[in-house]
C-alpha cells in the first residue's frame, strides 16, 4: 500500500527541514546547511507495517515549479493521496506564491480529486502575534483555494508551523493520520488496553518519527495539557538526538512520580506505546508485563 505525498512550496519556505527533522534525527539547528533540492527528491519510508509514504520533495525554485505545471504535470500530480503546501510566513512574494499554489491545485483537481490537502504556514517562531498572524493566512489561504475550476477539493487543513517548537509535530501526526486506514480500530484497541491497565491514556507512536498514530478515547479533559502529544513526540525526538550523539540506542523508558508514572516501551517492530497513569498503586512492571502481552494483538 503506497500512498504518495506531495511537498511542495516556494524555494526556501523550509520543506527539506521539515522533512530532514520528522523523517532523519536531526535537529532543527543543523537545517541551515541543507542546500536548494533540485527537481524531485523522492523518499520512501515505511510507516507502519505495509504503510508505505512515498514522499515527493518537489524543490521550489521557480524554473522547477514552472516544469512540474507543464511537462511533468501528470507526473507530479497522478496518484497523489496528500498534498502538503509550504508557505514561508514572511515571504515577500505571497502574491507569487498564491499563484503557484492555485496552479497546483488545478493540476490536484485534474488528477488527484480525492487527494487531502494540508497548508503549512510555515516559520512561525519569526512573528510576534502568532495567533492574529495565522487567522489572517488562513483566511487569505481559503479563500484563494476556493477560486480554481473542476471539481471541489473536499478536504483543506491549514496549519501553522515551526521546526523550533512541537506545532510541526501536531501538523505532520495529523497528516499522517489521513494515511492510515484504521486508525478508528486502532483507537478503539487502544481504549480497551488503556482500560485493562487502568490508564489514563494510551498513545501509539510511529517508531522513526514519533509521529502520534493513535490515542486511546480522550480521557476527561480536565488535567491533561491540549499539545502533550506533539510536546511528547519533540521530546523524544531529542532525546534520541542526544542518545545517538554518545553513540547509545534509544530502547524505553519509565517514569515513576508522586503524581503519575509513564513506561514507553515497544509495541511493534513499527511503533511504540506510551501509558499513562495517575493511579500510584499500579506498579510500572504491571505495565511492562500488560504491553508485552498485549503486542501480538497489535502486530
Ligand atoms: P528548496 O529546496 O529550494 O525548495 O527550499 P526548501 O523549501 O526545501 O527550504 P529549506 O528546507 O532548505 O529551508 C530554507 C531555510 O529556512 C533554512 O535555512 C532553514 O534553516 C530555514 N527554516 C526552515 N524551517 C524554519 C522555521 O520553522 N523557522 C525558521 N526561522 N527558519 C526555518
Amino acid at each position: 500500500m503506497k500512498k504518495k505525498v506531495l511537498l511542495m512550496g516556494a524555494s526556501g519556505s523550509g520543506k527539506t527541514s521539515m522533512r530532514s527533522l520528522i523523517f532523519s534525527n536531526n535537529p532543527a539547528s543543523l537545517t541551515s546547511r541543507l542546500g536548494a533540492t533540485i527537481d524531485v527528491e523522492q523518499n520512501h519510508v515505511r510507516f507502519l507495517g505495509d504503510l508505505i509514504l512515498n514522499l515527493w520533495d518537489c524543490g521550489g525554485q521557480d524554473a522547477f515549479m514552472d516544469s512540474y505545471l507543464t511537462t511533468q504535470r501528470s507526473t507530479i500530480f497522478q496518484h497523489v493521496g496528500v498534498l502538503i503546501y509550504v508557505f514561508d510566513v514572511e515571504t515577500a512574494e505571497m502574491h507569487k506564491d498564491l499563484e503557484y499554489y492555485r496552479d497546483c491545485l488545478d493540476g490536484l483537481r485534474q488528477f488527484s480529486p480525492e487527494a487531502a490537502v494540508f497548508l503549512l504556514v510555515h516559520k512561525m517562531d519569526l512573528v510576534r502575534d502568532r495567533g492574529a498572524m495565522f487567522e489572517r493566512k488562513k483566511k487569505e489561504l481559503m479563500e484563494h483555494s476556493e477560486k480554481g475550476q473542476g471539481p471541489v477539493l473536499t478536504s483543506i487543513t491549514v496549519f501553522g508551523t515551526s521546526i523550533y517548537d512541537e506545532s510541526l509535530y501536531r501538523a505532520w501526526s495529523s497528516i499522517v493520520h489521513t494515511l492510515i486506514p484504521n486508525a478508528a480500530v486502532l483507537s478503539k484497541h487502544l481504549t480497551i488496553f488503556a482500560e485493562a491497565c487502568s490508564a489514563t491514556e494510551v498513545v501509539l507512536f510511529e517508531r522513526t518519527t514519533f509521529l502520534v498514530i493513535a490515542t486511546s478515547a480522550a480521557p476527561p479533559a480536565a488535567a491533561l495539557e491540549a499539545t502533550r502529544y506533539e510536546r511528547t513526540s519533540e521530546l523524544i525526538k531529542a532525546f534520541k538526538h542526544s542518545c545517538s550523539r554518545v553513540r547509545e540506542e534509544f530502547h524505553a523508558l519509565e517514569m515513576e512520580l508522586p503524581e503519575f508514572s509513564a513506561v514507553l516501551d515497544e509495541m511493534t517492530k513499527n511503533t511504540y506505546v506510551l501509558i499513562i497513569v495517575h493511579d500510584p498503586t499500579i506498579e510500572t512492571a504491571a505495565l511492562k508485563l500488560n504491553i508485552r502481552m498485549a503486542r501480538r494483538k497489535f502486530e
